[in-house]
């Protein structure tokens, strides 16, 4: 019997500013939730990461369902009524459709779905995180699944040895590509090397064709001029038998990497792993932010969770990653701290640029290079 797992997240409203969600909105949502128990989902988690609210379910509808898309939908809109009541800052942000039309994609709302077999035993692993873009998935994914020096048990775990799949979405074509690691590591790094056009969207044992993990990454596409369903990403990912462990999949995140985000979504920034009770980004509005919350399934019902980045392990990675976010926040608006036009989430910088267009003068005392001098020809 399959069991699927879905992870859908939006942001409703914050208290004071983009900070954090409050409980108000939880309740909301948790409301709703409880009324399709044991009707259409098994069991249910309610959580926040910053100013998005993040609905864990389990059921058996199987990916992409519309009336489980429909049931997150009505919470996220049960949630905006309290937001307006309370004033919230950017009250029903996310909910950028009139009406619901059976799927949340593109709609606002972000969506990490897999359906499975329940395993003998089944642990999972939810992350959520705020003020990044899925993108920010790319090098964890690529460390767990394909790096034998982050999981040994590449090397030593014999159901591991032919590899992973890489499931690769070229956000801007909507296209994708299937690469096999290790045979084609050097391939995959070529292209989620570029966190603005590729985004790792899931990854499946080779052996069998299991699914492994998967985020919140989908095409680009743009509601009311904002980009939708991009940020604050959400993934799952399932550990142990034949997976990399638990803690090879949260060793990932033990040496903080930089993340496109941040302050107005326009900066990269360092993610900081911390608990669930820690992820209200104040700093910049930031910086960006990830917590994982562990479950075991046990026919569907979620028996946890387990807070991962509580535990002090995890110290020096946050401690790392605010040095991280002093030195970077010393370039203020130069990059590389800022984030090239193309990547720029909410900014205006676009009409600010187009606004000096006509300002520009030919620049006469020096001769224009033809840019074709400057290109390289076919190097092999
Ligand atoms: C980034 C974010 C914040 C806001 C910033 C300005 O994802 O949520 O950094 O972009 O606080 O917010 P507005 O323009 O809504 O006042
Ligand atoms: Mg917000
Ligand atoms: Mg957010």
């Amino acid at each position: 019997e399959k069991i699927t797992l879905s992870v859908i997240k939006a942001d409703v409203g914050g208290l004071c500013g983009h900070t954090s969600a409050p409980e108000e909105l939880m309740d909301a949502c948790e409301f709703v939730l409880e009324e399709a128990l044991d009707e259409l989902i098994i069991d249910y988690y309610v959580t926040k990461c910053g100013d998005d609210v993040d609905l864990i379910m389990t059921h058996q509808k199987g990916t992409d369902n519309k009336e489980i898309h429909g049931l997150a939908w009505s919470a996220f809109e049960e949630a905006t009524e309290v937001a307006k009541e309370l004033k919230l800052y950017g009250a029903g942000q996310d909910l950028l459709s009139e009406g619901f039309t059976g799927n949340v994609k593109g709609m606002g709302p972000g969506c990490a779905e897999m359906e499975f077999v329940e395993r003998p035993s089944e642990p999972v692993i939810v992350f959520c995180s705020d003020k990044t873009d899925p993108a920010a998935f790319n090098l964890p994914f690529y460390r767990m699944f394909a790096d034998p020096f982050n999981t040994p048990g590449l090397v030593y775990d014999k159901k591991m040895q032919t590899g992973f799949d890489f499931d690769v979405l070229d956000i801007y074509q909507n296209k994708k590509i299937l690469l096999n690691t290790p045979k084609e590591t050097y391939q995959l790094l070529a292209l989620i090397g570029n966190l603005e056009t590729y985004s790792v969207k899931s990854v499946y044992r080779a052996r069998d064709g299991e699914i492994a993990a998967t985020c919140s990454a989908d095409k680009l596409s743009k509601v009311g001029g904002k980009y939708v369903g991009k940020d604050d990403p959400v993934a799952i990912v399932r550990p142990q038998s034949g997976m990399p462990s638990v803690g090879e999949i949260l060793e990932a995140f033990a040496k903080p990497h930089m993340v496109p985000g941040w302050m107005r979504g326009c900066h990269w920034g360092p993610l900081m792993p911390v608990g669930e009770d820690d992820a209200n980004p104040t700093r910049f509005d930031g910086p960006p932010r990830i917590f994982a919350l562990g479950f075991q399934l046990s026919k569907g019902r979620l028996v946890g969770p387990n807070d991962f980045f509580a535990d002090v392990g995890f110290d020096s990675a946050r401690k790392k990653a605010l040095e991280m976010a002093d030195m970077i926040r010393e370039m203020g608006p130069f990059q590389p701290h800022r984030l090239s036009e193309s990547m720029m989430e909410y900014s205006s910088i676009k009409k600010v640029l187009a606004d000096l267009e006509d300002r520009f003068v030919p620049n006469e005392k020096h001769e224009v290079v033809d840019k074709l001098t400057y290109d390289v020809e076919d190097q092999s």
